[in-house]
């Protein structure tokens, strides 16, 4: 199985970044963990990070015909994206909505997502422990669509 590990706006920052909210690690400590997993899985991890909608866009469009299965963090724009969504749905490549924090626990415009009910799974407020469970999801249980 193929991955691709999507992560939006200001993740790049993560380990300074609101450290209360977000926690220590740092991106790099969490695209490195997740491609060690999936290789220990027998599935490839390819890692991508934007802080711009458009390359996100970009970024799922390239994955049509050679990846099984999405996780994405859509940061902000998960609370304000129709293109991602539309892309996704595009594509027909079955994700994986994650984030750090829970959303649902916070100000109320992080109370909707755009992509929540086009998601295999949705997980939220586990921290980095997160994406641990996304990659083994997305490796062995996952419902791949056939190509
Ligand atoms: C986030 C939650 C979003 O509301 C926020 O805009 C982010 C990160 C998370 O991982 O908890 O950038 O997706």
């Amino acid at each position: 199985r193929s991955i691709l590990l999507i992560n939006g706006p200001n993740l790049n920052l993560l380990g300074t970044r609101e450290p209360h909210i977000y926690g220590y690690a740092t991106l790099d400590d969490i695209a490195t963990a997740a491609t060690t997993q999936a290789k220990s899985l027998g599935a490839t991890l390819v890692a991508f990070q934007s802080n711009h909608e458009g390359a996100i866009v970009d970024r799922i469009h390239e994955a049509r015909g050679n990846i099984d299965a999405i996780v994405i963090n859509p940061g902000a724009y998960t609370h304000t994206s129709v293109a991602i969504r539309d892309a996704l749905l595009g594509v027909d490549i079955p994700f994986i909505e994650l984030h750090l924090s829970n959303p649902h626990t916070r100000e109320p415009f992080r109370h909707v997502s755009y992509l929540s009910d086009k998601a295999a799974s949705v997980i939220c407020g586990m921290g980095a422990h997160g994406y641990t469970a996304a990659v083994e999801f997305a490796a062995n249980h996952l419902k791949i669509k056939d190509t």
